[in-house]
């Protein structure tokens, strides 16, 4: 199949092109670059031995982004492209609406003018906002807590009535759970611009001495240490969850729903257990007071993936950890250096 790829150089992103060149795809990835480099799609086409094609397009230019599908015939959309930080999306919703959910409108207009009408969408399960309910399955009701949460909950709902509207559309709605970890040749990996916001990359950025300490964020949770718990999933396993949903969602038609992690918590003390033995030295941490708006506990029920797609996570912590930390050593400036 030709797939387009909107938001294809990011982190996801650019892992799930890789599988899809390996696999056989051919891929056009439409970015931005706002928070990405071309520098990872070189290096993709340099691990997959063939290129993906790439457009620098924005999806709020909607003749740019016509004009990608006049000149490209698609079979199907991965949709990545959007904001992501929370925090940012607190100080400037309108921004984040703007792009988050006027990009996906301009993308929706597209394909129809175009007669695409298989989607793959990028969701995440900060839509079950601050659900106490462990684990954490589809059925449980939206209640996305920030505004970008809120722009992946509208998006969910927008592309649910249009699969009740009109039955030619097949699309996958995939609920991700904490993606880390990197590709294992050490070549492609999260390069967040600025402070990172999530555990992962900032502990990396400690180990290879970019900050000095990680802030680990309450230590008063009721948890077994105190400290929050997490379903981490390694962004290889996530990239396979992709590959599974496409298949199934080309030849099956309707609105799917699937929670992509790995159905196991792991607390932030035991990550940074895991990432001290990738890196092999200590990370140093400290503890501070609780981030607002953080669960104690979120892990998937990631059993309906695995009945209806036959794919399940299959990495451990310390492989996600090894893998992140030799992506950190050998880029300490990410992409940049
Ligand atoms: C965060 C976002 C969520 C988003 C997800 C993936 C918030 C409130 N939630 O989820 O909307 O979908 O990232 O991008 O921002 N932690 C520390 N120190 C740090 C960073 C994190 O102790 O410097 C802790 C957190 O308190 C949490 C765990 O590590 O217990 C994971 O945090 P993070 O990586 O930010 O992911 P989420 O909070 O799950």
């Amino acid at each position: 199949m030709r797939i387009l790829v909107t938001g294809g150089s990011g982190y996801i992103g650019s892992h799930t092109v890789l599988a899809l060149l390996e696999a056989g795809h051919d891929v056009v990835v439409l970015d931005n670059l706002a928070n990405s480099s071309k520098e990872s799609l070189k290096r993709v086409g340099e691990l997959a031995g063939r290129p993906a094609e790439f457009l620098a397009v924005d999806l709020l230019d909607e003749a740019a982004l016509d004009n990608a599908f006049s000149t490209n015939e698609v079979d199907a959309v991965i949709h990545f492209a959007g904001l992501k930080a929370v925090g940012e999306s607190v100080e400037k919703p309108l921004y984040y609406y703007h792009n988050n959910v006027g990009g996906t409108l301009n993308l929706l207009r597209c394909m129809e003018r175009h007669n695409v009408r298989t989607l793959v969408f990028s969701s995440s399960a900060t839509v079950y906002g601050a659900s106490e309910e462990v684990p954490l399955v589809e059925k449980l009701p939206l209640d996305a807590v920030n505004p970008y949460g809120r722009t992946k909950e509208q998006i969910e709902d927008i592309l649910s009535d249009i699969g009740a509207a009109d039955s030619r559309w097949n699309i996958a709605l995939l609920r991700y759970f904490n993606p880390v970890g990197a590709h294992e040749s050490g070549r492609i990996g999260e390069d967040p611009t600025g402070v990172p916001n999530n555990l992962l990359p900032f502990v990396a950025q400690v180990a290879v001495g970019r900050r000095d300490k990680v802030m680990v964020f309450g230590n008063d949770y009721p948890t077994p240490d105190g400290t929050g718990i997490r379903d981490y999933i390694h962004v290889l396993d996530l990239a396979a969850g992709h590959l599974a949903a496409l298949d199934y969602v080309y030849s099956n038609k309707g609105v799917h729903r699937w929670n992509l992690g790995t159905g196991k918590g792991s607390s932030v003390l035991e990550v940074l257990a895991a990432f001290s033995k990738a890196a092999g030295h200590e990370v140093p941490y400290e503890f501070a007071p609780r981030r607002p708006g953080d669960a104690a506990i979120s892990y998937a029920d990631p059993s309906a993936a695995l009945a209806d797609l036959g794919w399940s996570a299959h990495k451990t912590l310390q492989q996600m950890c090894d893998d992140h930390w030799r992506w950190q050593k050998e880029n300490p400036q990410g992409y940049s250096a």
